[in-house]
């Protein structure tokens, strides 16, 4: 059984490797992955892996978010295996075959995560892009809908809101991977911020959730190692 702290992803989402090195030191100890993303990948390079297993890292999950015809799509994951990366994202799109093309350019050296719907896209967006209706009046059916493309290509899981975890497991059953942003512990207490479709962690973990993507609830509390302590206790609490 993974222990509690091993759920907990949390994202790079800093500019430079200086920062990034700084939360990986400080936090390798009480989160068991850590997630590079556009912007800290683009501005450092593919050599940012690297130095965030130097600084500590045991497992990164590459947040690339691929979407491009399938051949490319397939040379660029190989390339993202090559870096010794444990998950790398793609975008389920509308080409089965993008996501093959992953799967296979993974080659089983890196875990394809597929992003089904982004929980910044509204229904009037899918509408406007003209979605059917019943797709664009519940986002759950496009989202599931393209979930089952993740399975059907050989995914090893989707990015989801912990809403939807339950759906994902009863569908597709309990190894098909869910990793959950969104993620808000009730102490946490803060105001406002652009999640919407959130979650607490041990909601999450009884729904059956396997990571936990928790970014600014650590990052911006005044003790990020003790609120990552905090919510690995709820989860401790909450695995059944
Ligand atoms: O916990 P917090 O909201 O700060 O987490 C933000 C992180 O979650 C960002 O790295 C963002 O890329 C990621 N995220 C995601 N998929 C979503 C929403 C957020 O990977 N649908």
């Amino acid at each position: 059984m993974k222990t509690a702290s091993e759920y907990i992803v949390f994202p790079l989402d800093v500019s430079s490797e200086a920062e990034a090195a700084t939360y990986v030191q400080q936090l390798c100890g009480c989160v068991g992955m850590f997630k590079v993303g556009l912007e800290l990948f683009i501005r450092t390079g593919p050599p940012i892996v690297d130095a965030m297993k130097r600084a500590g890292a045991r497992r990164i999950f590459l947040d690339l978010k691929l979407h491009d015809i399938p051949a490319t799509v397939g040379r660029a994951m190989a390339a993202a295996a090559d870096l010794g990366v444990d998950f790398v994202t793609v975008h389920c799109g509308e080409s089965p075959r993008m996501l093959e093309a992953a799967v296979s350019g993974g080659g089983g050296r890196a875990g394809v995560l597929g992003v089904t719907v982004l929980t910044s896209v509204s229904p009037e967006e899918i509408a406007a892009a003209g979605f059917r209706r019943e797709l664009s009046d519940d986002l759950n059916r496009l989202v599931m809908q393209r979930a089952a493309m993740a399975r059907d290509t050989g995914c090893q899981g989707v990015v989801c809101s912990g809403l939807e975890v339950s759906a994902m497991k009863s569908a597709f059953g309990r190894d098909f991977l869910t990793v959950t942003p969104g993620i808000r512990p009730a102490w946490e207490g803060a105001g406002a911020d652009d999640q919407r479709r959130v979650v607490t962690p041990a909601a999450a973990i009884a729904a059956g959730a396997d990571y936990l993507v928790i970014g600014r609830p650590i990052r911006d509390a005044s003790d990020p190692v003790r609120a990552a302590q905090r919510i690995a206790e709820e989860i401790h609490g909450a695995q059944g």
